[in-house]
């Protein structure tokens, strides 16, 4: 069997409680791959680890390698072939008084933890290592922690396939059809309420949205924000932020990094800018992404972008930027 080294920060939280035993099942790196699962957690927390290391030895999969605890992210990164950057503070709780509302508002809690975290991977994990931020405000943490590693071939993502996701769902909703049948999801730019889930190139059934609902007042005004606004009615109404979403979304991800795109659809993360649909360069934004046949990750050129997703895309791109701003001293 061919074995791979996966960590995960944040290994006692909800996300990672749905997540872990998908990652060592078979279902994320295939029937044939033993996974190795290195587990980071505060050292205050670390201890119920254990715990969680008795659930998944007794999942009794053939593809779990060898599971361990640990609370140093030196000795979790070692190595690794993906590395999943859940730990950090999910919004809706009370700091110093104030309620955390939004995303941003966790920079300057959670920003501080991606510094020590990027110069580890970038240090420790395998050249070739593959990052994905979980933890909001995900694009800037990725930002930070991609600037603190400083090793260009590893490839940092941010998660957006929840959006994604959520906005497929709300389009075969509306259309009355199977997920399976919408394709070509696109979520642009930020993970925040900024971001541009892209009505105009998915298609259901091959044909634009956009034409096949035929509603532009219900897509502009009811879609976008329903989906933009998505995490915060979870977190409303379960008064925890989503966590069995979260965790099938970063599978979602892994196996899209993993195995080649389906010809002609995409896969939604954020990665590094190239300068791409004029976005500026080393932002990590929202893309529709593409895998080839030679694991190659792609930004997908040629899409359409009419006024309406333009004035959307600066407007993600402006808030990206001013968050890049907010944490010019930790980029290192
Ligand atoms: P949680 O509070 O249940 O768990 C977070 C865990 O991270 C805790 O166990 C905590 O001890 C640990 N942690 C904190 N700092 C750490 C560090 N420096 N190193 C290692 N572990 C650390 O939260 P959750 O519900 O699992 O959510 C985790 C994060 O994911 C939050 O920031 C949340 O907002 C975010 N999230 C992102 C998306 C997305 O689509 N990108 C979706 C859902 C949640
Ligand atoms: C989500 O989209 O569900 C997460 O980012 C959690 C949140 O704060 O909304």
């Amino acid at each position: 069997m061919k074995e791979i080294n996966v960590a995960v920060t944040g290994g006692a939280g909800q996300i990672a409680y749905s997540l872990l035993p998908r990652l060592i099942s078979g279902e994320t790196f295939g029937e044939e791959t033993k996974v190795n699962l290195r587990l980071i957690e505060i050292p205050q927390v670390v201890d119920k680890l254990e715990g969680t290391i008795m659930e998944l030895i007794d999942c009794g999969f053939k593809q779990t390698g060898e599971l361990v605890a640990t609370s140093d992210i030196r000795e979790g990164v070692k190595d690794a072939d993906w590395v999943l950057l859940v730990g950090s503070i999910p919004r809706g709780i009370v700091i110093d008084g104030k309620k955390i509302e939004e995303r941003s508002d966790l920079l300057k809690i959670n920003g501080g933890i991606f510094t020590a975290q990027g110069s580890a991977i970038g240090e420790l994990a395998k050249s070739d290592a593959k990052i994905l931020v979980v933890g909001n405000p995900a694009n800037t943490n990725a930002l930070i922690g991609k600037n603190q590693a400083n090793n260009p071939s590893q490839k940092w993502f941010a998660m957006t396939a929840l959006d994604a996701n959520r906005a497929k769902a709300q389009l075969a909703a509306k259309a009355g059809v199977e997920i399976s049948s919408v394709t070509n999801m696109a979520i642009w730019g930020n993970h925040s309420p900024t971001m541009y889930p892209d009505p105009y190139n998915a298609k259901i059934d091959g044909v634009s949205a956009v034409e096949v609902i035929n509603d532009t007042n219900w897509i502009e005004n009811d879609y976008l924000p329903l989906v933009q606004q998505r995490g915060k009615a979870v977190i409303d109404a379960r008064g925890a932020s989503s966590a069995a979403s979260a965790a099938n979304a970063a599978i979602d991800t892994v196996k899209a990094v993993e195995s080649p795109t389906a010809s002609g659809d995409c896969f939604s993360a954020a990665i590094a800018s190239d300068g791409s649909y004029g976005v500026p360069e080393g932002l990590i934004f929202g893309y529709p992404l593409r895998t080839t046949e030679n694991g190659e990750v792609e930004i997908i050129q040629g899409i359409e972008i009419n006024d309406f997703a333009q004035a959307k895309i600066d407007t993600t791109t402006e808030e990206l930027l001013s968050e890049k701003e907010a944490v010019k001293g930790l980029l290192g």
